[in-house]
């Protein structure tokens, strides 16, 4: 008998964590390396958020909090769906979870029979399919193209669409690429799944409050009533409020999943973090003015990097909307030979190069689900951007 669950053998470790991993041995030899795989700001906590934990703390916070987390957290969490969104939720429908991650995987757990499918745009996040198969469910790649700027069309969703697809995961901005999809582009998705009625929707709203240029950030049931049914909008303070080791992500959704999500955490993890969730009350209810300073900021480094990038030969990159990724395609480069005097076959072996040569981590695109491309995260200081863009010119000028 196997000690180890067959599982296992059908997911993979994450390669964002692993880039990271390999950058920060690189850098202990005491190699220059640059690494842009970080999935974070480089901003710290705002302080009024800080002062809130602190306070939790000495008010003696620190006991078990209900499984769906603090009456306070889940209301002022319905109340910013209202404010920011013109969602319409009870904080009865409401959960909090050990970061967003829990949340999805806790409504995939909720949700997946054997057999059940579970379409995902691509490129998408590295921790979507294998959550899928994780909870025993099949991950359907919907591929989109640079062209369209990495955003699902209806017929890609049309066609992705059989009798056992149960959700749709939606994420928007999207990581890695980027991409946002505005009022029009959003409705053409929610038609289709108008059409389909056994298919529910999970949306990922994380990177919501990271748009640049005057977009505007809608979230599909504010586009489509009719789906509010059918849907669980997700989200989280990771991101939005430089919160990423909190671990505090969130929840709206029909009082069914809401239950059957409270039900596993309950035997999973209980409540999360009580202080995280005092800290998080502060961070939703409290001044807003750290996000559109951080935003102006990401702003700034995605046009620079973006610039910088398109400057590089053989390299096309897309202006993203959203979050702080930019997901180049690195075909006009496939084919040719490195400094290093290895032909560049796949998008694994331009990263691979890429920091041998030059000492820029980035991520190949292979486990984002479409290439051949590389994500650069920009969550990082402007000069260490520059200098690495310099060097993927550099890198990609020495590919003969
Ligand atoms: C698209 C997306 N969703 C969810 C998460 C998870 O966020 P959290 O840190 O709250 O678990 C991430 C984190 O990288 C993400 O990129």
């Amino acid at each position: 008998m196997a000690f180890l669950a067959d599982t296992l053998s059908r997911v993979k470790p994450s390669a964002t964590i692993a880039v990271a991993q390999k950058a920060r041995e690189l850098k202990a030899q005491g190699r220059d390396v640059i690494s842009l795989g970080a999935g974070e700001p480089d901003f710290d906590t705002p302080d009024n958020i800080k002062k809130a934990a602190i306070e939790a703390i000495n008010r003696g916070e620190t006991k078990y909090t209900p499984v769906s987390g603090i009456p306070e957290l889940r209301k002022a969490i319905a109340a910013k769906f209202k404010r920011e969104n013109d969602l319409d939720y009870d904080w009865t429908q409401t959960i909090v979870g050990t970061g967003g991650k829990q949340i999805l995987f806790n409504a995939l757990m909720a949700t997946m029979n054997p057999g059940d499918e579970v379409v995902i745009p691509a490129p998408f996040w590295v921790s979507y399919p294998e959550m899928v198969l994780l909870c025993g469910g099949t991950p359907v790649a919907a591929p989109t193209t640079l062209e369209n700027h990495f955003k699902l069309t209806a017929d890609a969703l049309e066609a992705a669409i059989t009798p056992k697809t149960k959700w749709l995961i939606f994420n928007s901005p999207s990581n890695p690429s980027g991409a946002a999809y505005d009022r029009n582009e959003m409705k053409a998705i929610t038609d289709v799944l108008m059409r389909h009625p056994h298919v529910w929707l999970l949306t990922d709203d994380m990177y919501e409050h990271l748009v640049y240029d005057d977009f505007e950030f809608v979230t599909p049931v504010q586009v489509e009533p009719g789906l509010k049914d059918r849907t669980l909008t997700m989200n989280g303070v990771s991101k939005a409020y430089a919160m990423t080791g909190w671990r505090i992500g969130y929840a709206a959704g029909p009082m069914e999943i809401i239950k059957a999500m409270d039900m596993i955490q309950s035997q999973q993890t209980s409540g999360a973090c009580s202080i995280a969730q005092w800290a998080s009350v502060e961070a939703l209810n409290g001044p807003q003015d750290f996000i559109q300073k951080n935003k102006a900021i990401f702003q700034g480094r995605r046009d620079l990097v973006v610039s910088m990038l398109n400057q590089a030969q053989g390299i096309k990159c897309p202006t993203p909307e959203g979050a702080f990724y930019v997901y180049p395609s690195v075909a006009g480069v496939i084919g040719k030979t490195a400094p290093t005097g290895k032909v560049i076959e796949t998008d694994q072996d331009f990263v691979t190069e890429l920091l041998e040569k030059e000492g820029v981590a980035a991520v190949h695109g292979e486990p984002f689900g479409l290439g051949p491309n590389f994500r650069i995260s920009y969550a990082t200081s402007e000069e260490l951007l520059e200098e690495s863009c310099r060097r993927i010119q550099r890198f990609c000028a020495d590919c003969r």
